[in-house]
């Protein structure tokens, strides 16, 4: 890896975290110029650029170092250290957010006998996340059928791929739209500033800790 001077983000593309985390970083003093392909916001004022990419792809260029920090859903970052980031090391939780807010939830039809989590036993759960619902399920000694979709998790037991699934709740409109119902939250889940465990001793570090000063007042303020 090529040594930088500049503070590289990476940060959503487009999606729910877009809008607040571009509105985050600008209340920190930062400005940027966009890319013509919009793949890339330089920096005008400090040294920190942003890179707009795919939110699941976020946690493995922190860890390649192709980028200094993130900002990503806790869901997203507890994903990556359980599966492709799970030998390497371990990736920091610098800062929650305060946006983005959602969580990780178990839900089953409507019209399904359940009582307490021992009732998965037996089922298969559909949900894009396989590590983090693994990790749930083991803790508890459930014996289920872990089946990964990308997307669209909440049609899964209309299909009759699923019996149940694990997914991201919001508002909770998409659950009800499917006739679901949320039974138990494996993770609260916000946007968080992820970076390595250790931080570069170089410029970059001189930007991040100022950075961090900023964000501690920003979100100060907010609350
Ligand atoms: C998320 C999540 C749920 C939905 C929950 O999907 O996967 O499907 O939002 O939100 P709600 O409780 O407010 O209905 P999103 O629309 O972000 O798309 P994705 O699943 O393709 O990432
Ligand atoms: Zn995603
Ligand atoms: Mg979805």
């Amino acid at each position: 890896m090529k040594p930088r001077d500049r503070l590289r983000i990476a940060m959503q593309k487009s999606g729910r975290l877009t809008e607040p985390a571009l509105d985050l970083l600008t209340r920190c003093g930062l400005t940027f110029r966009q890319s013509r392909d919009k793949l890339f916001c330089f920096g005008e004022g400090e040294p920190v650029d942003l890179l707009l990419v795919r939110d699941d792809d976020i946690p493995g260029l922190i860890a390649q170092g192709v980028c200094d920090l993130g900002i990503v859903g806790r869901n997203v970052l507890g994903e990556f250290q359980l599966t492709a980031g799970r030998d390497g090391e371990p990736l920091d939780e610098l800062r929650p957010l305060g946006f983005g807010r959602c969580r990780l939830s178990i839900a089953v039809p409507q019209d399904m006998a359940y009582e307490a989590p021992k009732d998965l036993a037996g089922t298969r759960i559909a949900t894009s996340y396989p590590g983090l619902l693994g990790e749930w399920l083991r803790s508890r000694g459930i014996d289920a059928g872990v089946v990964t979709l990308a997307g669209s998790v909440e049609i899964a037991p209309k299909l009759g791929t699923a019996d149940a699934i694990c997914d991201l709740v919001q508002s909770g409109g998409t659950l009800v739209a499917n006739q679901l119902r949320e039974t138990d939250v494996l993770l609260e889940s916000e946007a968080v500033l992820a970076g390595p465990l250790t931080l570069p001793v170089d410029e970059r570090g001189d930007m991040l800790e100022l950075l961090l000063k900023r964000l501690d007042g920003v979100i100060q303020v907010r609350e």
